[in-house]
């Protein structure tokens, strides 16, 4: 063995005096083999200082331990404990987890595939932003299986885990109606993710259902804090008979930002005095806010769990049929709509 060149397992083997598939065993099949040569091969890989190849290891096998997560805003807190609870249940599983954030935009979405197709990961997670269906299919195609978060396949063609965004935005705007508030405002956006435009949908059938509340709807050009905040500032500015009186947020990012300009850019509005507000996704910031937020709450953790369950069922048999997960929302009351 060269002593300069790093040990590798036919060293250990020769060191252990044992053959290389049953230094393999050690580390793959350990039930195959005995504690007594289990002992000697751990021996001789200290004396050696031997490291695992894991890339080569995981060529060799064809399918790497780590998981690509690829979701639309990382700065989203909703997004970061749906990638917690994946990384637990990932780990439980003894793989480990990438995280790509997208920022809601086709060339980083489109880029974060392509590495996790040549790292041959063991499966993509993704909150889809542009059209992917074919590009997802190409990775099942090379053994690469995918699983949809926070947004139901189409198609029906990929196993999905979401909520019920359609029943989430009825149940805020129902709220809404129910403590008296009539002129409704939708701020959210873009219109492009299925996520606002199934909220906004579920807010209209609530609406629809109250002969005297009416719906306005102020898209946005993202789902933040800034944004919020332009469509708040826009809103205080307007005539007081000419404002809403009650905003359904399309998340609790938005709804902080539309929060801070009622209150705080200098404009007279109260909340809930004057306008009630809700957001989406009850992130951890909404209880804490200034008025604490009424949100409608998405199990974002167990979203996560749920995504690497049905991709470790897709990995383990390719035939398995796709399966769509979706969640129920649920209301949390605080004061901003007077709870
Ligand atoms: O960024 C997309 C939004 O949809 C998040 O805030 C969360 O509500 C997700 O469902």
């Amino acid at each position: 063995m060269n002593s300069l060149a790093p040990a590798s397992l036919r060293d250990v083997a020769q060191r252990a005096g044992v053959s290389v598939g049953t230094v393999s065993n050690v580390f793959n099949h350990p039930e195959k083999v005995s504690a007594a040569v289990i002992a000697r091969v751990q021996a001789a890989i200290d004396e050696l200082g031997f490291i695992r190849n894991d890339a080569a290891r995981q060529l060799r096998a064809g399918r790497s331990r780590t998981i690509g997560l690829v979701v639309l805003d990382v700065r989203n807190p909703f997004f970061t404990d749906v990638a917690r609870g994946a990384e637990d249940e990932a780990a439980d599983a003894g793989l480990t987890v990438i995280l790509g954030n997208s920022d809601e935009n086709t060339g980083r979405e489109s880029a974060y595939l392509d590495l996790f197709e040549e790292q041959r990961v063991h499966g993509v997670l993704i909150s889809p932003y542009g059209d992917i269906t074919g590009r997802l299919d190409r990775l099942r195609q090379r053994g690469i299986p995918a699983v949809l978060v926070d947004r139901s396949s189409g198609d029906l063609s990929f196993s999905s885990v979401s909520v019920d965004d359609h029943a989430g935005g009825r149940l805020a705007v129902e709220h809404l109606v129910d403590r008296g508030r009539r002129r409704i405002a939708f701020v959210g956006g873009p219109m492009q993710l299925s996520q606002v435009t199934d909220r906004l949908a579920g807010a209209r059938v609530a609406v629809a259902a109250h002969p005297h509340a009416s719906l306005e709807t102020i898209e946005t050009d993202a789902l933040s804090v800034i944004a919020g905040r332009q469509a708040g500032v826009a809103i205080a500015a307007r005539a007081p008979e000419d404002r809403p009186d009650g905003i359904f947020a399309a998340n609790d990012l938005v709804a902080m930002g539309v929060l801070q300009a009622l209150l705080m850019q200098g404009s007279t509005v109260s909340v809930p005095g004057e306008i009630a507000l809700i957001g989406y996704d009850d992130i951890d910031f909404a209880s804490a806010a200034v008025v604490p937020l009424s949100s409608i709450r998405q199990p974002s953790a167990l979203i996560g769990r749920t995504a690497v369950e049905l991709l470790l069922a897709q990995a383990a048999d390719p035939d398995v049929a796709p399966r769509q997960v979706v969640f129920e929302p649920q209301l949390v009351v605080r004061e901003s709509t007077g709870a």
